[in-house]
């Protein structure tokens, strides 16, 4: 699929929204246009891609976008040409569409897919290109757990709604003595809880990268009280767990590739400071507010910037390759070695060590 010139281009958003893919879709199309090639937006992800729902995209469809959060396309999480869910006799079963993404690629003529998509999205991405898919993929998540690129989109407006929680978590925990604490997104990695935390003066983070030991959190938030400091800030991360504990699950759902949805450490947390230290506690879960809304400046220069790279090393015919930040500069690297690992919190990272010297506390001995 790789001999004939660029001129018929799909894209589409897969996964969970976050703010930026917008800026992304009108990085792509307004110079594809520009260079008198069509732009078909596929609709809902994957699903659009296996069930045949495209629409033609023009200018006036990606003018005044840049600022507003979601996806002008619709997404998915449930629709893995790899993994799609049917239901025989009522019950769900797995089964292979990816032939069907395949022949609709074919039939709509396209001569490359640009997919923004977080880790799953590229490891379909990376399955459609062995079987022969033309593929450019844009790392979008707010988790920023690919390691391939230095940033994803959407993981600095996510940080800023951390941030701005804290803040104003901040002056009811001072008013009241109380200990509060805010459960974030991030799956298995603790960015948005780490970044976060530090932007929002968190006392304490607890991150999935570091299980973390009771008695530690129960002393510092009772040292605190002891040094006159009658509140404490706990930002937890939703895959954060106990040395001693498991992974807190929300709920099981086998229609997604992850079947797992993380929620509800911030409770436990909570119930068992206010418990284990006497001090009154309070937990708040931001969920889906990370992700919803206006990106951040950064976040739209970062997408915009990714999505008009996406569209230039398309027309170089660079495929099964997805679009990094390293440094400050965006390039290229295989969607191969994009999915190879995950990016996760090291306890040598800076933002660590800076934390742990203004005296943030991850709730481990060891650190
Ligand atoms: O990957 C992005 C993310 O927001 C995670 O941080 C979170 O665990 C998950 O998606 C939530 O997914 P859903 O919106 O399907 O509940």
């Amino acid at each position: 699929m790789t001999s004939k010139n660029v001129k018929r281009i799909g894209i589409l958003t897969g996964g969970g929204d976050c703010p930026g893919l917008n800026a992304v879709i009108r990085g792509v199309t307004k110079p594809a246009l520009d260079y008198g090639l069509k732009v078909f937006g596929i609709l809902d992800g994957f699903e659009g891609l296996v069930e045949g729902r495209a629409q033609e995209l023009y200018n006036k469809d990606v003018s005044g976008i840049l600022s507003t959060g979601g996806t002008i396309l619709g997404s998915s999480n449930k629709g893995d040409p790899f993994h799609w869910p049917i239901i025989i006799n009522d019950k769900v079963e797995i089964v292979d569409k990816s032939k069907d993404a395949i022949r609709n690629y074919e039939a709509w003529n396209l001569d490359v897919l640009i997919a923004i998509g977080g880790d799953g999205t590229m490891h379909i991405c990376n399955q459609l290109s062995n079987m022969g898919m033309n593929i450019v993929g844009v790392p979008k998540t707010i988790d920023n757990d690919l390691e391939a690129t230095d940033q994803t989109f959407g993981h600095d407006s996510a940080v800023f709604v951390v941030s701005e929680a804290l803040d104003r978590l901040h002056t009811t925990a001072s008013s009241h003595h109380r200990v509060m604490v805010i459960e974030v997104m991030g799956r298995y990695a603790g960015w948005i809880a780490l970044n976060g935390g530090l932007a929002g003066g968190a006392d304490i983070i607890l991150l999935p990268e570091m299980p973390f030991d009771w008695e530690e959190v129960y002393d510092r938030v009772l040292q605190r009280n002891m040094m006159g400091k009658r509140f404490s800030l706990v930002c937890v991360a939703e895959g954060a767990k106990p040395m001693d504990g498991e992974l807190v699950k929300r709920a099981i759902d086998i229609k997604r590739t992850d079947p797992i949805q993380l929620g509800g450490i911030g409770e436990l947390v909570a119930n068992n400071i206010s418990k284990n230290t006497g001090l009154e506690t309070r937990y708040t879960v931001l969920g889906h507010l990370q992700r919803g809304g206006s990106p951040t400046p950064f976040d739209r220069i970062l997408s915009t910037k990714f999505g008009v790279y996406a569209i230039e090393i398309a027309l170089k015919k660079k495929f099964g390759r997805m679009v990094a930040l390293r440094g400050s500069e965006i390039k290229s690297v295989p969607i191969s070695e994009a999915i190879e690992r995950q990016k996760l919190v090291k306890r040598t990272d800076q933002g660590v060590t800076a934390a742990k010297a203004v005296g943030v506390s991850f709730g481990t001995k060891d650190l």
